[in-house]
């Protein structure tokens, strides 16, 4: 049988369950190279909830102990600042064009968090040349020694820069909710992961959940599918509930956990949290750089 259209087959069975559809970061002691984790949140379906999920995350992390670094490379339309009530002045643009310095560019958030926002409605910066790239990463790798994590959120789809950022990482967390385009999209992104990119792991966090079981179904049906057709493992991360909460804390530009302590939003990001904290990166860079960036330098990916 041709192999997309029994791909198209098993993905269609994933119908939808439930009924719902300046910092001075030098402060930090500096660690041994390469022990910072480095994280990239990431979907093939925009607007699933990851910017929400790295904020909470990051803050999470942070009450547990961990230095936490958030990279917004959502390069032309970055608004993790905005949900974070915070304005800067400078953003990755002017680091990319000299103008200031990575460490000139980054904001305190809410717990802690350290903030490297991006620029939004540039459109030249969706489309970054490999030097631009090598660049930004050769900058990060200046700043990311002093952290335990450096969160990535990502923008959604299988754009060449969305694809490198997911590669750099030790580890890819691709974000789902439970509407059936969001996980044919998932599906798709993770293709791509595995025949351009090689990689090998990924994790699922759903969002947006009716319950856990709708969040481990979801796992389910796209892990069958990713094991007959792709060269891929997928693991589960956890699912974070539909919450109206949510919602309400970004009107507000504050974090859910911040606000609402004890709603059910909250509670899944401090367990996925605990999750994290405790998981070995499966990837791990080689040399001097904390980043794989292997990938970039071959010419194949320019
Ligand atoms: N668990 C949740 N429950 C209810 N609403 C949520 C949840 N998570 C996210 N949302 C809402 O979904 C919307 C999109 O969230 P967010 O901006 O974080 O998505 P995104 O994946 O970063 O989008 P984009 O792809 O555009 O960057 C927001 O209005 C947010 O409040
Ligand atoms: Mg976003």
């Amino acid at each position: 049988m041709n192999q997309k259209v029994t791909e198209k087959k098993v993905i269609n069975l994933s119908k939808r369950i439930g009924d719902k559809e300046g910092m001075s970061i030098q402060k930090y002691p500096k660690k041994n190279k390469n022990d910072t984790k480095v994280i990239a949140i990431t979907s093939g379906k925009g607007g699933v909830g990851k910017t929400s999920i790295v904020a909470n995350l990051g803050f999470a992390l942070s009450k547990l102990g961990k230095k936490v670094l958030i990279l917004d490379a959502d390069f032309g339309l970055g608004n993790l600042d905005v949900l974070l009530g915070l304005a800067p002045k400078y953003n990755l643009s002017h680091v990319i064009s000299g103008e200031r310095r990575i460490q000139e560019i980054i904001l305190n958030g809410p717990g802690n968090i350290k903030i490297l926002p991006a620029s939004s409605g540039i459109q030249e910066l969706t489309q970054l040349t490999k030097q631009q790239k090598i660049q930004v990463f050769t900058k990060l790798d200046t700043l990311i020694d002093s952290v335990d994590i450096l969160l990535i959120d990502t923008a959604a789809g299988i754009s060449t820069d969305v694809l490198d950022f997911n590669a750099t990482a030790h580890e890819i967390i691709v974000v789902v909710s439970p509407d059936p385009t969001s996980l044919t999209d998932a599906y798709a992104l993770m293709k791509v992961l595995s025949l351009k990119y090689s990689e090998k792991h990924c994790k699922l966090l759903v969002n947006q959940a009716a319950n856990d079981q709708e969040g481990r179904e979801i796992y389910r049906q796209l892990n069958l599918v990713a094991e007959r057709f792709l060269d891929i493992s997928i693991e589960y991360l956890g699912c974070v509930m539909f919450d109206e909460k949510v919602k309400k804390s970004v009107k507000r530009q504050k974090i859910v956990i911040e606000l609402y302590p004890e709603t059910k939003a909250s509670k899944c990001f401090e367990m996925i949290a605990k999750r994290m904290s405790s998981m070995q990166a499966l990837k791990l860079p080689d040399g001097d750089s904390n980043f794989c960036w292997k990938h970039l330098v071959q010419d194949k990916f320019a």
